[in-house]
């Protein structure tokens, strides 16, 4: 997908924020700061990366860094969709494009630590123009739903090229853990049929 000039002055700040430091605090608070401003613009998505999948909820890419350093998704979940309890081994930020989210979050086990339950750390409903800092490397373990009766568009960056980097999945009841590469969704052209992807 070509951006347009909106997202591609977002895409240029994030570039600057991303060259500029290396610290995930300063970064993911730069870039919350930036894509708050662009969802109060009312920009608006092409739609074909808007369009929710029945099979699973699909990872559209929008922009990916030419050295993968960063990358910038928009994540759509049908109604009633969730994600499997998940890591992201990187920063990560999300703003609500439209709809709504439900967050679980868990403390992230240290390598350190043996398999057992994660433990909850708090949840959130968050709504059409809000931003999270999802992730930081520390801290980067949640389950996301799409809740209400309209798909959840979400505009994400990560530190990472999302789609191409192994992951964690948990089983948050023993702690067990299984590694995955989420791929990416090829936008929906008319007609088009999705690219399957597993999980987020
Ligand atoms: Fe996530």
């Amino acid at each position: 997908m070509k951006p347009d000039g909106a997202l591609q002055t977002f895409i240029d700040d994030v570039e600057l924020v991303v060259g500029t430091t290396d610290d995930e605090y300063e970064i993911t608070k730069r870039v919350a700061e930036r894509l708050s401003a662009l969802l109060a613009s009312d920009y608006r998505l092409p739609p074909e990366v808007t369009r929710p999948s029945n099979e699973h909820h699909v990872n559209y890419p929008l922009y990916i860094a030419p050295d993968n350093s960063w990358s910038l998704a928009s994540v759509v979940w049908n109604v009633g969709q969730r994600t499997p309890v998940h890591g992201h081994e990187t920063w990560g930020v999300v703003g609500i494009y439209s709809g709504a989210e439900h967050e679980l979050r868990y403390a992230k086990p240290t390598a350190a630590e043996s398999v057992r339950p994660l433990t909850p750390a708090g949840e959130h409903v968050w709504e059409r123009g809000q931003v999270t800092v999802c992730c930081t490397t520390d801290d980067d373990v949640h389950t996301v739903a799409a809740v209400g009766n309209v798909p959840t568009v979400g505009i994400h960056v990560y530190g990472a090229n999302i789609g191409t980097i192994e992951r964690r999945l948990y089983d948050p009841a023993t702690g067990a853990v299984r590694r995955f590469v989420s791929g990416w969704n090829a936008p929906a052209v008319d007609g088009g049929h999705l690219q399957p992807s597993s999980d987020r």
